[in-house]
């Protein structure tokens, strides 16, 4: 089982955030990962639909002898973790808004959270948040229409660009000094958000600490590869894959792309 591959799935191409932090961490490990391009974006759908897609890509994963799977995108995750642990016997690992060390780390006492509709409407994002924001200012903001631009590759648009403005410029206002994104796309926007929010405020992702956990969870469960050569990885995804290539094009180990229907 340990030699088995680790799956990752998201929405799209923004989970590929979280893989890339992934097999810095863990270069032996094999992975598999699944982007769901076809039914982007989540964050508009309900949670019954949010679950079906999870549970869909969850079992092709398994049939594929994943050995753990990362839910690679905060939306699916919010809304479907407790259903997907209750139901398969592997262990997964969640992805959620890094609220914790913005609250923990704010001076100023404001942060502000950019994440989906369904992340923000989510039964688990209400519970972290009462839990760790009760003594400063939050100021949440839904992403609409920041996903599909993504997908299609727009990450330098003006339509990008425009909304950026409308959804970060009004945080500036009650002075946060960071800025959590809770979406896994996102983090290919910094570049963009750095320019509307300046160097004072703090970009958090949650890349690194999913990585981090995710090793910790392979060594509790004895499922660590004992290999030491380099992992092999595929990537799967249910529309064009142009996108997705241009995406990993920086990436310097060998993986394959293609596309499936699933
Ligand atoms: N990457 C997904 C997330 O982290 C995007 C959600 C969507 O498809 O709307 O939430």
């Amino acid at each position: 089982m340990s030699q088995n591959p680790i799956g990752l799935f998201d929405s799209g191409i923004g989970g590929t955030s979280i893989w890339k932090e992934v097999v810095k961490l863990l270069p032996y490990e094999n992975t598999i990962y699944l982007a769901d391009s076809k039914n982007a974006p989540y964050g508009e759908k309900s949670t019954d639909e949010i679950v079906a897609l999870s549970i869909k890509n969850t079992e092709f994963l398994i049939s594929k002898g994943c050995k753990l799977i990362i839910v690679a995108c905060n939306t699916a995750t919010t809304n479907s973790i407790d259903y997907l642990r209750t139901n398969y016997p592997i262990p997964f690992i969640g992805i959620e808004p890094a609220i914790k060390p913005a609250a923990l780390f704010s001076k100023t006492g404001a942060i502000g959270i950019l994440a989906t509709k369904g992340t923000l409407t989510s039964k688990l994002f209400e519970k972290t948040a009462n839990e760790y924001t009760k003594t400063i200012t939050t100021i949440k903001q839904d992403g609409a229409g920041l996903v599909p631009l993504i997908e299609a590759g727009k990450l330098n648009s003006v339509e990008v660009k425009a909304l950026l403005e409308k959804y970060l410029k009004p945080m500036l206002q009650f002075d946060i000094d960071h800025l959590v994104l809770g979406c896994t796309h996102y983090p290919y926007l910094i570049p963009q958000i750095k320019k509307i929010v300046g160097e004072s405020v703090k970009i958090i992702d949650s890349g690194e600490a999913v990585a981090k956990q995710t090793k910790a969870i392979l060594e509790k469960h004895e499922l660590s590869t004992i290999l030491s050569n380099s992992g092999k990885h595929s990537f799967y995804i249910n529309t064009n894959k142009t996108v997705l290539e241009e995406i990993l094009k920086d990436v310097s180990i060998n993986f394959i792309v293609a596309e499936l229907n699933f």
